[in-house]
């Protein structure tokens, strides 16, 4: 199927001249700011370009061209609309029941341990992996890196207050996912929040990087990215999967989200895999470039 005349429920197929202002338009945002949505799967990021012209109030794809390049702020939010930040506590309750059984009695051999959460949206990833860390006994021997381009994502990471509405769902996926305490023992509430304790707090560092050109940070032990590469093209998943690699350590852990997997990639015979359904990788071999 071509990009341009693709459709999925609810978005209009897109007609010749729309496509062509969709393309100026990501090619004005990449040489005016360097972020690179080119490389973006084109029907969700249409979706997202038309919620922005109807909250802007704007007739036609084009006009958010002077827009965004004569105005910062008007970028900031057209970011905001780009990113896709659903998440939770112990999502997918049976990937952290499995990374409890198998994988984290794996890392407990390391002196020390960093994992990277990349595309970690509001920061409920980290927190679920610092509870089990500190489950296991290690969250003191870990450093957490949480990293999103979505900037007040990463404000609301970095309070660690969620709402009190979230409070059942994240319970039962705690239970779900083999937790041994009590949720409750890792947060305090007030009438209408929880914050999450300091204790999980301070070994987690949460900063801002884009995938689509920043480079790697520092050695880890386990990267998670999931539900971020169904958003873009074959070309840029290959750029971050190979970052990736060259970011873990030899028999590091890289666990993708449900819909996403190293097949047909260009990193897929540098991984084994250690389970296909939980989309759980384990690095074999040394990078490309190594
Ligand atoms: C659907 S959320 C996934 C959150 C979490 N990983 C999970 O699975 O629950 C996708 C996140 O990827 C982030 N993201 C998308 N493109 C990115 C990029 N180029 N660099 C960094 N983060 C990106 C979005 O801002 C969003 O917060």
């Amino acid at each position: 199927m071509n990009e341009s005349t693709s459709s999925m429920a609810g978005v209009p197929s897109l007609g010749k001249i729309e496509s062509l202002e969709v393309d100026l338009l990501l090619e004005a945002i990449y040489r005016r700011y360097g972020y690179d949505f080119r490389h973006y799967a084109r029907t969700s990021l249409v979706r997202r370009i038309r919620n922005c012209m109807v909250r802007e109030k704007l007739s036609s794809i084009s006009e958010l061209i002077p827009a965004l390049i004569h105005d910062s702020y008007f970028f900031d939010r057209f970011l905001q609309d780009m990113s896709v930040t659903v998440t939770s506590m112990f999502r997918d309750p049976q990937l952290f029941k499995l990374l409890r059984a198998e994988v984290i009695p794996k890392l407990a051999t390391y002196p020390t341990i960093n994992i990277w959460h990349a595309g970690c949206a509001t920061g409920e990833e980290a927190y679920s992996l610092a509870i089990l860390l500190s489950e296991f006994g290690l969250l003191e021997r870990s450093r957490i890196y949480a990293t999103d381009y979505n900037s007040n994502s990463l404000k609301i990471a970095q309070k660690g207050i969620y709402s009190l509405d979230k409070i059942e769902e994240y319970t039962k996926n705690y239970q779900d996912a083999g937790g041994t305490q009590l949720l409750d023992d890792y947060y305090i509430k007030d009438a209408c929040s929880l914050k999450f304790s300091q204790k999980l707090q301070e070994r987690i560092v949460f900063a801002h990087h884009n995938l689509m050109k920043d480079g790697s940070f520092a050695q880890m032990h386990i990267i998670f990215c999931r539900n971020v590469l169904i958003y873009f093209d074959k070309e840029l998943q290959n750029r971050v999967l190979e970052l990736f690699s060259s970011s873990l350590i030899h028999r590091g852990f890289l666990m993708l989200g449900d819909k996403e997997n190293l097949e047909f990639s260009s990193v897929v015979q540098l991984f084994e895999t250690h389970n296909r359904q939980a989309k759980i990788y384990r690095k074999l071999l040394p990078t490309l470039r190594e």
